[in-house]
């Protein structure tokens, strides 16, 4: 018999950003290698690119479906001040009704919605159909998320006044390093109800509504706070990091989930490298930098006297052409020293030999396909999850500098030359031995494998609901 024909059913349904479809869409290739059935639903735009950039149709079997959902949902005004919520009010009138129709009319077993789309749950729960979320951040960034009503309820948020730099007393497990600046971005805002805070305060705590919690991360990594999380959501799955635990389980796989086209150019510069000689940059696939701090971090970059291989995304300046006046010292700079492109393939990149460091705004998926590789990190987060994560990297894990909330050239510069020379061994001593327990927690009888396993069967076992006819 055709294994497809018993086989469960998954629908997942990722927020419509990089991060979060690259890292659901290598959870859905871990279950499609047990045979599952995978509608994986993207939007419009997500889908096109997918087309474009990626070999998703024929990497997956004939059990993968991508489908797109209705016109009308786009990531293009996520960056202004009401992007949010107009990004979830398309979500809610367009996605939700949509999925709801999908999971009556096919026969659907579970949904793994992003843990930031609770409506999802609103759809399932009508149908009494199982959910699971995938919270793609960190452990340490969902926490802090999760302990904001606390935080409220304490005095301790909003921040008072140069109160930045004061330790936190309420997120469990982080009461000896949490400082106000190091809380998820949104808690920066004097004005508690402004929608970003309120969307993002409300589909954590909806957390505990679904049958478990994935996350893209391992035991031997955020141990103590997954202790944390687990008296809220007793059924954690800590997967991570699925991009590693993908290659162990499909050595050959060397697919990419890029929404853009990747230059692979790069990597023949790299291979003209001595080892760990150049520091990788990189400012995700959301972050924008004004012409200010583009050109402090180039200043930076260029007198350090390091190699750079620096990610320019068309976009990556904030309404301004990349090459308008450009110094002729950062130019001439750059051509000794350096290669800049649009977009890299960045789990190779990484894994290269030649590469020594990474500047990062330390989204969750770029600080863990560091680690996994060994790259010792110098953080400039942005937004959202990335200021809990640099905390974590530069102070709990110390695996590398924090430079958050400056961008001074004379700081840069100096933050290269310690990671790249300086700092050298102590960083990388400390690397090789977390690179070497994120391997351990993927393969075989490893704590990510094993948790991979036990979602694989608990999916199995559930049945789906009984359809009205
Ligand atoms: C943001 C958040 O900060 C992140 O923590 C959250 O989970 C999702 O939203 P993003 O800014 O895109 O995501 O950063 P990150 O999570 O690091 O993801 C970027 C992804 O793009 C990585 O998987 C990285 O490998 C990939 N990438 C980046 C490329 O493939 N090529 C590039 O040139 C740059």
């Amino acid at each position: 018999m055709d294994p497809l024909a018993l086989a469960p059913h998954v629908a997942i349904f990722p927020f419509p950003a990089q991060g979060h479809v690259n890292s659901m869409l290598k959870l859905a290739q871990l279950l499609s290698l047990s045979n599952f059935h995978i509608t994986f639903l993207v939007t419009v735009d997500t889908h096109e690119r997918l087309l474009k950039n990626t070999d998703v149709l024929s990497r997956f079997g004939s059990g993968f479906q991508l489908q797109a959902l209705p016109h009308g949902i786009s990531m293009d005004n996520v960056n202004t001040r009401d992007g949010i919520s107009m990004l979830y009010h398309s979500l809610s009138v367009i996605a939700k009704p949509f999925l709801k129709e999908f999971i009556v009319n096919s026969p659907v077993t579970c949904i793994i919605a992003d843990g930031i789309l609770s409506m999802a749950d609103d759809a399932a729960e009508e149908i009494n159909l199982p959910i699971i979320y995938f919270r793609t951040i960190s452990a340490c960034s969902f926490w802090s998320y999760f302990c904001i009503p606390e935080l409220i309820q304490a005095g301790e948020l909003p921040l008072k006044e140069n109160a930045m730099d004061f330790t936190l007393t309420k997120v469990k497990g982080m009461e000896d390093f949490l400082r106000g600046r190091d809380l998820p971005s949104f808690c920066r805002s004097r004005d508690l109800t402004s929608p970003d805070m309120r969307i993002l305060m409300f589909e954590t705590q909806q957390t505990p509504r679904a049958r478990g919690l994935i996350l893209n991360t391992f035991e031997d990594l955020e141990g103590p706070i997954l202790s944390q999380i687990r008296t809220v959501c007793p059924n954690v799955y800590t997967i991570g990091a699925v991009h590693a635990h993908l290659k162990t389980r499909l050595p050959k796989s060397t697919s990419s989930n890029s929404l853009w086209q990747e230059d692979e150019s790069c990597m023949s510069w790299l291979d003209t490298q001595p080892p760990k000689s150049v520091i990788y940059v990189s400012f995700g696939s959301i972050a924008g930098l004004t012409r200010e701090e583009l050109l402090e971090f180039w200043y930076g970059m260029v007198n350090s006297e390091q190699k750079f291989l620096w990610v320019m995304k068309p976009d990556l300046i904030i309404g301004q052409e990349r090459k308008d006046e450009i110094p002729a010292e950062l130019e001439q700079g750059t051509k000794a020293r350096g290669y800049m492109t649009d977009w890299v393939p960045q789990e190779k990149v990484l894994a290269h030999t030649a590469i020594g460091g990474f500047l990062t705004h330390s989204g969750w998926n770029s600080t863990l396909e560091s680690i996994v590789e060994g790259v010792p990190m110098i953080c400039w987060p942005r937004f959202a999850d990335q200021q809990v994560n640099s905390r974590f990297v530069g102070e709990v894990w110390k695996m590398g500098l924090e430079i958050k909330d400056t961008c001074d050239r004379d700081i840069i510069a100096k933050s290269i030359r310690d990671l790249m020379e300086k700092r050298k061994g102590e960083f990388s001593q400390r690397m090789e031995h977390m690179a070497s327990l994120a391997k351990r927690a993927v393969n075989e009888g490893g704590s990510s494998y094993i948790n991979l396993n036990r979602l694989i069967q608990d999916i199995r076992s559930m049945t789906p609901p009984l359809k009205q006819t």
